[in-house]
């Protein structure tokens, strides 16, 4: 079993002033190219927020050409920085309820994934209400034990880069709760923060994939102010090999073709 995972690839409109610190939509074709170039295609592609920088129609409709030549199926969920009604009407997929939050359910060969839309409109935080929590409640109980994941936009834990925790995920101690009281959710993936990370959630690895556009700066003064970092644009793939799941990282704009050492194992 293999996924992919792009994340926060803030498509933006060449036709407004946005400040873009890298070209956004040039990373993204980037990454789907690299991505397509894979030699073991992945079985689904799980897209976690931020796909747009301002969730224009205009926007939307550039992501969706950015998107096309994907060879795998793409599993979208909104972030902060997307619009619910366009990013329903963009993308195919069994939303949960017609205009609360657009989370999902799917069945990926024996995997179940579970998309939960972490979007509160107006806010760049993330929110896990009480709606939410029934709802992801209802969604784990019907996996009926078999392995699950969780994609979500907001990570559902501090980073400790303090203006990123500024728009935490609201609830996140009771979506970690829920995630507890469970014993088949084997991997929880997020976006937002623009920066990979590991730590665990209610027992379970949980995982930041690095964005297709800038990064945020590791600094860990609280007083910090806000500076990102041009790091390399990356995707994750997920690999369930013998030893249960493994993520990788693929960097994508170095730039350089593998080489082939001279060296032996033997
Ligand atoms: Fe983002
Ligand atoms: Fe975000």
């Amino acid at each position: 079993m293999l996924l992919a995972q792009l994340t926060d690839t803030h498509i933006a409109d060449p036709e407004t002033d946005t400040e873009l610190l890298v070209d956004n939509n040039a990373r993204l074709a980037a990454a789907v190219e690299r991505l397509n170039a894979e030699s073991v295609q992945p079985e689904a592609i799980l897209a976690t927020g931020d796909m747009t920088d301002n969730g224009t129609a205009v926007e939307m409709d550039l992501l969706a050409e950015l998107l096309e030549p994907l060879r795998a199926p793409l599993l979208a969920l909104p972030g902060n920085h997307d619009v619910r009604e366009t990013f329903r009407d963009a993308f195919d997929m069994p939303w949960a309820t017609e205009d609360s939050h657009l989370s999902w359910a799917v069945d990926v060969g024996d995997l179940h994934i579970i998309g939960l839309d972490t979007l509160r409109p107006g806010s760049h935080g993330g929110l896990f209400d009480e709606e939410r929590r029934r709802w992801l409640v209802e969604a784990l109980a019907a996996s009926e034990g078999r392995p699950t994941m969780i994609a979500m936009h907001h990570p559902p834990f501090l980073s400790g880069i303090h203006w990123m925790d500024s728009m935490r995920l609201e609830g996140a101690e009771d979506f970690a709760d829920v995630v507890a009281a469970t014993s088949n959710v084997v991997r929880i993936v997020c976006g937002h923060l623009h920066r990979p990370l590991t730590t665990t959630i209610g027992g379970v690895t949980t995982s930041v994939c690095p964005s297709t556009i800038h990064h945020v700066e590791l600094n860990l003064d609280p007083a910090a102010p806000i500076e990102v970092i041009r790091d390399p644009a990356g995707y994750q793939l997920h690999h369930r090999n013998g030893s249960g799941w493994v993520s990788h990282i693929r960097y994508i704009d170095t730039g350089e073709p593998p080489v082939k050492p001279r060296w032996s194992l033997s």
